[in-house]
């Protein structure tokens, strides 16, 4: 492929819907890169042979999304340490040796939300995060480096809350429990990483977590607000907020590894929200 546009995508099953060529588009404008991205959907018997094929064929990087990002860490010949905390990559990167680097910077586009476009500082802080599955994982060890007061994690079922709690008890302050244990008081950030709201549901917590001065955050997103959003605004919860900015902000992590320059986040984001609330999209 010598000479021809450097080649990334997306591999999800599905993918239809992935706003990733539409984030990556814009950063490769901003930032005068010549790259194409599109969408790979792949189902879970295929992983291997397509991504070993892409990068075969000379392809630069891959963003890996649901149902593969656990199955995708044998892909990569080496791990970064925040992929293997997570147990999990959403980024796939050909390295000059024709090897591919497999990371994760899901949990690094929660962080970068939070402090830097929501200004929101999380030392020192109690956090409630709902959820114990790949979601919560990838998140815990970049919010655990900013040292919290302490980070519950509650769940459906409480043993697998405890069980992510232990695995990572070495790395700061950190609790598990069921939704019935979650204690008294409210939290100062509560971050829905169940996947509740991809159904529409809503996890069924105590409302005395949340007071009116508590940072709502859904990992989650979708046109308009979500389930959570919604229902927490119901409660006078003043700030709440969808994953929008995860997104984007783990998009230009990503961006940043293939290419090795970061991207201006802000006007990607306020597009993006454009494209989502724009009667086409
Ligand atoms: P992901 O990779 O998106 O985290 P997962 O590993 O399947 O997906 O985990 C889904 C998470 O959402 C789990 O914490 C799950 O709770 P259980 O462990 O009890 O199953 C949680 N979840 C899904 N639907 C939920 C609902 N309706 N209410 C509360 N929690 C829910």
């Amino acid at each position: 492929m010598e000479g021809a546009v450097d080649q990334y995508a997306v591999v999800g099953h599905p993918v239809a819907h992935s706003l990733s060529p539409f984030i990556h588009s814009l950063f490769a404008r901003q930032t005068g890169q010549s790259m194409r991205y599109h969408l790979m959907d792949v189902a879970p018997e295929e992983l291997a042979r397509r991504v070993e094929g892409f990068f075969a064929e000379g392809g630069r990087g891959l963003n890996i999304t649901l149902p593969h990002k656990a199955r995708a860490m044998q892909l990569a010949n080496e791990l970064t340490d925040r992929a293997r905390q997570a147990g999990a990559v959403n980024t796939l990167a050909s390295r000059i040796d024709g090897s591919v680097l497999g990371d994760n910077t899901d949990g690094a586009g929660l962080v970068q939300d939070l402090t830097q476009n929501l200004t929101w500082p999380v030392e020192s802080r109690r956090i409630l995060l709902l959820g114990a599955g790949g979601a919560a994982r990838g998140v815990l060890a970049p919010l655990l480096a900013l040292r919290p007061e302490i980070i519950v994690i509650a769940n459906r079922t409480a043993e697998r809350a405890e069980a992510l709690a232990s695995a990572f008890s070495a790395l700061g302050n950190i609790r598990g429990a069921g939704f019935g244990q979650i204690g008294r008081g409210a939290f100062d950030l509560v971050i829905n990483a169940t996947s509740a709201s991809l159904t529409g549901e809503l996890p069924e917590v105590p409302q005395t977590i949340f007071g009116p001065d508590t940072l709502c955050y859904d990992m989650a997103y979708g046109k308009g607000d979500t389930a959570f959003v919604r229902w927490v605004r119901g409660l006078d919860c003043a700030h709440a907020v969808p994953g929008w900015g995860m997104l984007v902000e783990q998009a230009a992590e990503s961006f940043r590894l293939w290419r090795g320059v970061r991207p201006l986040t802000a006007p990607v984001l306020q597009a993006l929200t454009g494209h989502m609330a724009s009667p086409q999209s």
